[in-house]
Formats: structure tokens, sequence, C-alpha cells
């Protein structure tokens, strides 16, 4: 059973993910009208990973007999200066959701809830993983610069970019 804390906590989890959902589908829509069709496709890739991460939250505090509120959200940024904002925004952005993971972590350590604890495991990993792949794109985008022939191979590769960087932070 949740306590009271735990729950409103996890509810205001919940909508950090489904903002995060929205600020990417935002940015894809961005990428998409700019022509640049493989980082579309990439920021579409995120927004329906944020979905996932919402809706597990979800079922987890249904589950544990709480009762997953589903509110209003803020409105996204849909524009952006140049496609490298783009990704900074979205690194800053992973960053601020890491930081609410922690403070969710460390308020189930206080209310000694191991369950919710043990659950979200799964989100601490997930946002090391995140932050790590937000910083090889940008680490790409600052060796492109303006550089419009790196600008066309990224968009290219970038669905490759995180196969990899997966890949090396699960090795088989
Ligand atoms: Fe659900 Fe990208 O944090």
């Amino acid at each position: 059973m949740l306590s009271k804390n735990i729950e409103k906590a996890l509810n205001n989890q919940i909508k950090i993910e489904a903002e995060s959902s929205q600020i990417y589908l935002a940015m894809a829509c961005w990428a998409e009208v700019k022509g640049l069709e493989g980082v579309a496709g990439f920021m579409f890739d995120q927004s329906n990973e944020e979905r996932d991460h919402m809706l597990k939250l979800i079922k987890f505090v249904n589950e544990r007999g709480g009762h997953a509120q589903i509110s209003e959200l803020a409105a996204p940024n849909v524009t952006f200066s140049s496609f490298k904002e783009m990704f900074e925004k979205l690194f800053e952005h992973e960053v601020f959701v890491s930081n609410s993971i922690n403070d969710l972590v460390h308020i189930s350590l206080q209310e000694k809830d191991y369950a919710t604890h043990n659950f979200l495991q799964w989100y601490v990993s997930e946002q090391i993983e995140e932050e790590a792949m937000a910083r090889t794109i940008l680490d790409k985008i600052n060796l492109i610069g303006d550089d419009k022939g790196g600008l066309y191979l990224f968009d290219r590769d970038i669905q490759q970019i995180t196969v990899s960087t997966a890949a090396a932070n699960n090795p088989q």
C-alpha cells in the first residue's frame, strides 16, 4: 500500500513523464517540417518511450492501492533556433528528469517503502542510459559544427547512434 506522500510524489512523476512525451513530440514535429527525417524519427521514438515510462508508473500506482492522476500538462516549446539547441534542451530535460527520479528514490527510503524503491531502480538505470545517449549526440553535433554535409550524415545515422549507445551501456 502506498502512503499518501509516495502516491503524490509518484503522481508528480507521471505528469513529468507525460510532459516529456509532449516535449519530444513537439521536437519531432519541428524536425519533420525542417526536413530532418532521421531526427524526427528519433524524437517520435523518444516520445513513445516517455509515454511508456508514464504508463509503467500509472500501472504501479493503481496496483499498489493508489489512484494514478491524469492531469493538465504544461505546453512544450514548439520552435527551436537550431537542431543543436533542440538537443541541448533534450539533454537539460533528461538531467531534470534524473533529478526528479533521485528525489523520488530519496522519498521512498525516507518512508521505508522498499517496494517503491525497488520499482524505481529501473528508472535510475534508464536515466543513466538516456543522459549518456544525449551526451553522445551532443558530442557528434559539436563535431559537425556548421557543416551541411555533416548534418546530412547525422540525420541519416542518428538511429544508429542510439542503437550503439544502448549496446555500449548494455554489453551482452
Ligand atoms: Fe522518462 Fe527520458 O525520462
